[in-house]
């Protein structure tokens, strides 16, 4: 069985997903990593050359690669991916699908200048950030078997709750 992370950017997919996994024995994988490690350029420069639906088309392409390599994994994904409905079902076969989720003013505050987002370039990123979380939270819940809220947690106790909640699911 994989375990897969979702949730807004800032939310800690990748921090806890390390962790976690180091914990559980499992391998940690992030998509954002294996696209750029696959395509050789950065998120960034994907979205800056070939535009957000390329980059969409490979998030795709990268859940059915993770689906060939069987299980034992912690996953991250990128906050975007599970936007696209074809990638709920993949997500579903991949695994227990985990969304971390964060307020609005928490991902102001873990993601002040940080210049590797490009959908957060800009002026008024609060706006920006208000109208995604607005828009994707729904997404965010119904792809997803369990949630953990991470606002004033550290990484240390949100992966607790995650194992505990995981626990419930599936038994000790
Ligand atoms: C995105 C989130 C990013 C990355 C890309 C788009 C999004 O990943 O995939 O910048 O649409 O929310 P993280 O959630 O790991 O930051």
């Amino acid at each position: 069985m994989n375990i897969i992370l979702i949730g807004f950017m800032g939310a800690g997919k990748t921090t806890a997903g390390t962790a976690l996994a180091e914990k559980l024995g499992f391998c940690f994988l992030d998509t954002d990593h294996l696209i750029e490690q696959q395509s050789g350029m950065k998120v960034r420069e994907l979205f800056e050359h070939y535009g957000e639906e390329y980059f969409r088309s490979k998030e795709t392409e990268c859940l059915r690669d993770l689906l060939s390599k069987g299980g034992a994994h912690v996953i991250s994904v990128g906050g975007g991916l599970p936007l696209r409905e074809e990638n709920h079902s993949l997500l579903k076969e991949l695994g227990l699908v985990v969304f971390l989720s964060i307020r609005k003013n928490t991902v102001l505050d873990r993601l002040k200048g940080d210049k590797t987002r490009p959908l957060l370039k800009g002026a008024d990123v609060e706006a920006k950030v208000d109208e995604l979380l607005r828009y994707r939270n729904p997404i965010y819940s119904q792809a997803a078997d369990l949630v953990v809220e991470t606002d004033g947690k550290s990484i240390r106790t949100i992966v607790k709750e995650i194992e505990e909640k995981l626990n419930e699911i599936i038994g000790d």
